[in-house]
């Protein structure tokens, strides 16, 4: 079973971007982290990066296509703007765990809502990397269920 991990905005910054929030570990760091869990799980993993909405969209439009059979996906800052990356994963035909390093419903107000994670099957938050981990098992495990 092949998942893609999707980070959006500013994550590429991890380990230098507010460490206090979002901890002392680089996005490369947690990505090895992940493949480990996944061959552990039975998995495969493919993470990406981007900075760019319409790279996101694109990626998420043909990840079915390629073989994917579902998404964990931390859109960044752009959880709480993104009406395109809604309609994307929508459209993606397969399932979405919405993950995030921070709770962002404990933050400021403007991170309160998110417009993607309607689209998403399940969200973890909180839990720093250990997130992108839980929401990967959470994903399986509903992807096993429905086979
Ligand atoms: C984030 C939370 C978002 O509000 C923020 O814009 C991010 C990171 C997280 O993982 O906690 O870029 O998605």
């Amino acid at each position: 079973m092949r998942i893609l991990v999707l980070s959006g905005p500013n994550l590429h910054r991890l380990g230098k971007r507010q460490p206090e929030v979002y901890g002392h570990r680089t996005l490369e760091q947690i990505h090895e982290r992940i493949r480990g869990d996944a061959v552990a799980l039975g998995a495969a993993v493919e993470c990406r990066q981007s900075n760019h909405e319409g790279e996101l969209v694109e990626w998420i439009g043909a990840a079915q296509e390629q073989g994917f059979a579902g998404i964990v996906f931390n859109p960044g800052a752009y959880t709480h703007t993104s009406y395109a990356l809604y309609d994307a994963l929508l459209a993606a035909n397969i399932p979405c765990v919405e993950v995030h390093l921070s709770n962002p419903e404990a933050r400021e107000p403007f991170r309160r809502r998110s417009r993607t994670a309607p689209a998403c099957v399940g969200k973890v938050a909180g839990f720093g990397e250990d997130s992108y981990l839980l929401g990967l098992r959470g994903l399986l495990q509903r992807l096993a269920g429905s086979r």
